[in-house]
């Protein structure tokens, strides 16, 4: 293998503090399920939801064990963290050799910060670099109903290109467990990326198979 294959390229997954942590969750398990390496901030406000959602008090200094704990994986040798105040981070860096990003969840608070380009924390500075480079940046709204100034917010990231990808699951796939529900949000946010995954079933053009899945879950 040549010296340049062997640099290490990671998603960076920009977890903020918006309810659906176990998106986020979804999201890393299927990236390292991909062989995919993940650079990982966490926003303070994300704290919180952690907490609430998981019961974990997610830990700069502990992060290993506490993410370990929060998706279920242990061998974590392709993830990296880093915290949210730390501007020195690797990923701040337009020269750190990331594939790109996804903000999931993100908040309006977020999608806010990256449309104007405030960089109040590495989460954002990291989605300005992501935007000034032109890599992918993905992000994954949660809120609802959405107020006129995210709906403006949303419309600036669209045209800078990053791709606006709500936390809006859909039915066709016949998901009927929350976690399914979860694992297509998930999904769609791989394919925005382009990484392989089998997080939910594809439509193939056919009516009425979603509803016989439920059934035959049932
Ligand atoms: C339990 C909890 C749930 C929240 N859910 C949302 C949400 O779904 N969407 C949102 O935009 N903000 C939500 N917030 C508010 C954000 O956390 C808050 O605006 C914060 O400043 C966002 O900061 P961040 O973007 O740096 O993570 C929630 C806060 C808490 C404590």
């Amino acid at each position: 293998m040549s010296e340049q294959q062997q640099v290490r390229q990671p998603w960076v997954v920009g977890v903020s503090g918006a309810s659906g942590t176990p998106y986020a969750a979804s999201v890393v398990r299927a990236l390292l399920a991909a062989g995919e390496a993940v650079d990982l901030v966490v926003s303070r406000a994300a704290r919180l939801t952690i907490l609430d959602e998981t019961g974990i008090s997610f830990r700069d200094a502990h992060w290993r064990e506490d993410l370990a704990r929060w998706i279920g994986v242990d061998d974590l040798d392709d993830v990296r963290y880093w915290p949210a105040g730390d501007f020195a981070a690797g990923p701040s860096s337009g020269s750190y050799p990331a594939k790109g990003m996804l903000v999931v969840p993100a908040t309006t608070g977020a999608v806010a910060g990256i449309a104007l380009g405030l960089s109040k924390d590495l989460l954002q500075r990291v989605a300005s670099v992501t935007l000034k480079e032109r890599r992918p940046l993905v992000v994954c709204v949660r809120e609802t109903p959405l107020n006129g100034v995210t709906l403006q917010h949303l419309v600036a990231l669209d045209a800078q290109g990053a791709v606006v990808l709500p936390a809006s699951p859909g039915f066709y796939a016949g998901g009927s467990t929350v976690r399914e529900l979860v694992d297509f949000v998930a999904g769609r946010v791989l394919d925005a990326v382009g990484v392989p995954h089998t997080l939910y079933r594809r439509w193939e053009g056919e009516l009425g198979r979603a509803a016989r899945a439920g059934a035959e879950g049932a």
